[in-house]
């Protein structure tokens, strides 16, 4: 069954909407009815240059579907510039999706302060600029939708991306905060961790499978996130080749290492339990900064009165 017109009449900011996924993106939600403003610098893979070329060209293809678009050439580095050309054109912003992105691929040794520095520039500081901006309108209208674009570069690591890496990670923590800071308003942060065939990825991914990862693929899944009846918040959404699933981190259960409150722990204690504090076998996710401080407490609590009988527990049970 279809669903009610996806993001009809709301207004859609798309960073990085000239090329690949963004622009997968911007044409879909405008397809369904959004206000779309298409942003792009026009650069290069490496961040070098600017043109109006790619959002004009995108903004043209909707507007050929009888969709609404209107271009911006602005850096995410400019955040508010981006917002004021949603407001001014369509009068508010209801989804902001940070997708704008560059590649500075460099082995760990040979990162240059300047790679490190523009890749944390456009994704990481580009993100929070232009979802600062986007804010306040959230908050008056009691609305929001946000996606912020990382990788399974930050989630699992990827040789020569330590610069694209970090920040792709630091989306994940802003994201993390942001969906509790905007739960109240209504405003709701996930991301998205596609994998695509685009000029990022054209010489990196294996050539077999790069016309089955087409961005339209992603563009659904990211689109749905944008919902109003999407009640994710604070989600981690792989998706690719037209499959999606959710990411955890998750703890072990861990051990404790000392056998009472007022102990000392010494080297040997943690080698003798490092089977144990690394067991995954029972890993679990927790909810939020809370349930991990309230299992500390219980940590605290079995340790207060010693061992309840010769040994300490081996494995402490931390669910209640
Ligand atoms: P792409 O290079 O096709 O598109 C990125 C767009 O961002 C380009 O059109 C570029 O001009 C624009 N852009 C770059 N710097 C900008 C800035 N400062 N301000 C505004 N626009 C800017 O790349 P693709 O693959 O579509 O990537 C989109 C996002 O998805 C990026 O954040 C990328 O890191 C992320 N991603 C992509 C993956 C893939 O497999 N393609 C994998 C994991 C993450």
């Amino acid at each position: 069954k279809e669903i009610r017109s996806t993001v009809q009449g709301r207004v859609a900011v798309v960073t990085g909407a000239g090329a690949g996924l963004g622009r997968a993106y911007a044409l879909l939600l405008a397809e369904r009815g959004a206000k779309v403003v298409v942003n792009d610098l026009g650069g290069a893979r490496d961040g070098g240059g600017k043109s109006s070329q790619a959002a004009d060209k995108v903004v043209q293809e909707i507007r050929s579907k009888n969709g609404t678009a209107v271009a911006d050439y602005n850096s995410v580095e400019d955040g508010h510039k981006i917002v004021e050309t949603a407001v001014s054109a369509f009068g508010r912003i209801d989804i902001l999706i940070n997708n704008a992105g560059i590649l500075r691929d460099k082995s760990f040794a040979r990162i240059s302060d300047q790679d490190w520095d523009l890749v944390h520039a456009v994704h990481l500081r580009g993100a929070f600029k232009t979802t600062q901006a986007a804010w306040p309108h959230f908050k008056k209208q009691g609305y929001g939708r946000i996606v912020m674009t990382a990788s399974n570069s930050g989630l699992l690591g990827n040789f020569g991306q330590a610069n694209y890496s970090a920040a792709k990670m630091g989306l994940v923590g802003l994201s993390n905060t942001l969906a509790i800071e905007g739960a109240k308003g209504n405003i709701h942060c996930n991301v998205i961790v596609p994998t695509a065939a685009s000029r990022l990825t054209e010489d990196i991914l294996p050539p077999e499978f790069f016309a089955e990862l087409k961005p339209e693929l992603i563009a659904p899944v990211v689109a749905w996130l944008c919902h109003e009846d999407n009640t994710d918040n604070g989600a981690i959404i792989e998706s690719a080749a037209g499959w999606a699933g959710k990411s955890y981190i998750v703890t072990s259960q861990g051990s404790v290492l000392r056998k009472r409150i007022g102990d000392a722990v010494s080297i040997e204690d943690v080698r003798d339990r490092w089977t144990d504090v690394t067991d995954m076998s029972t890993a679990k996710y927790r909810e939020s900064i809370q349930e991990a401080s309230g299992e500390l407490l219980n940590v605290l609590e079995a340790v207060r009165d010693g061992p309840k009988e010769d040994e300490i527990s081996k494995t402490f049970q931390i669910t209640d």
